[in-house]
């Protein structure tokens, strides 16, 4: 595969549901896109798109300068680019994998061993739908490094740069799934709850996105508390205690597993413990923060 020099070009390696949105993405906008991918299946759904094909990651790595990974995990990384650790120098390595801090900060460095440049990101995305409104990537690592290659990542989503610390797109991305996979959950727990007590789901949904609208105003609240200590008062507690036995009993009166709901009870439960054993109010922000 002959070396290509357009700056708008760009190879995509990891052709899950994610690594597959970019690539259209890019196409979409014009990009020359190479791909490459363990299962070749999906390298040739993306082929017949307009993408062109690398036989190895070696002819990934080569065929651009700029390579995005869209893996699993770093794990994936060191399996994928340890086939061809001898084509890194001068190459630029966007990992847009998911992964610890940690984990992230080491990968960039055993990048950066081998001669290229490294970026990290976080796909901030409505599931792997990257061109939905809401969808944006935080990127970190050096200034320069993402200013050299914003304009090419562009097409992928609206970016959010961080910061130099090659972990703290993860820090952001993996906070904002903390809130996010237990709605999830919840959202499971709430419409079975309708389903089991004989109503319509599709009748429900209205009044959850309603209630979701109030979602801000709780975080701006709950953001000024959380930097003061957090949100607490015995009263208050002992009230959540007893909201969540409420929807425990709602949930298992109609046979839903309300596993969640005593979770977040426990949480409650033992705040009003420290709080009565302190002799003042103990939030579960600062339960949750280590807090002693
Ligand atoms: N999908 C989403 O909605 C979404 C949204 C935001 C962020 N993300 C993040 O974006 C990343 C990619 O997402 P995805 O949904 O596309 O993930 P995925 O379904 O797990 O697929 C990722 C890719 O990783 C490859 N892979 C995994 N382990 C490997 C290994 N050891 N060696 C070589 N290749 C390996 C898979 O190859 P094979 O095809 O050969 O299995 C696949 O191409 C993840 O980190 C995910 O958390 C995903």
């Amino acid at each position: 595969m002959s070396e290509q020099t357009s700056s708008r070009s760009v190879s995509v390696v990891g052709l899950g549901p994610m690594g597959q949105a970019m690539v259209r993405a890019f196409l979409d906008a014009g990009v020359e896109v190479t791909v490459w991918n363990r299962s070749a299946d999906k390298v040739d759904a993306m082929v017949e798109l307009g993408a062109h094909r690398a036989a190895t990651v070696a002819e990934a790595l080569d065929a651009n300068e700029v390579t995005v990974l869209s893996l699993t995990h770093y794990a994936a990384m060191y399996d994928v680019l340890g086939q061809a650790i001898e084509h890194l120098p001068g190459k630029v390595i966007a990992n847009l994998s998911s992964d610890s801090p940690e984990q992230t900060r080491k990968g960039a460095e055993w990048v950066r061993s081998h001669g290229a440049q490294f970026l990290s990101g976080g796909v901030m995305s409505a599931g792997d739908n990257i061109v939905h409104p809401a969808s944006y990537i935080f990127y970190s690592g050096p200034r320069e490094v993402f200013d050299a290659h914003a304009e090419l990542l562009r097409p992928l989503s609206p970016q959010e740069y961080l910061g130099a610390d090659d972990g703290l797109a993860q820090v952001f991305y993996q906070a904002l799934l903390t809130i996010f996979h237990p709605w999830m959950l919840a959202f499971d727990q709430a419409t079975a709850m309708i389903d089991r007590s004989g109503h319509s789901i599709a009748e429900f949904v209205p009044f959850a996105i309603r209630s979701a609208a109030a979602f801000p105003y709780f975080m701006e609240e709950m953001s000024v508390a959380n930097q003061n200590g957090g949100w607490a008062g015995l009263a208050s507690l002992k009230m959540m205690v007893a909201g969540a036995q409420h929807i425990i009993d709602a949930s298992e009166e109609v046979g839903v597993d309300a596993t969640f709901s005593h979770t977040a009870q426990s949480f409650w439960r033992k705040a009003v413990a420290a709080s009565e054993a302190k002799g003042e109010a103990v939030s579960t922000y600062a339960l949750m923060r280590g807090d002693s």
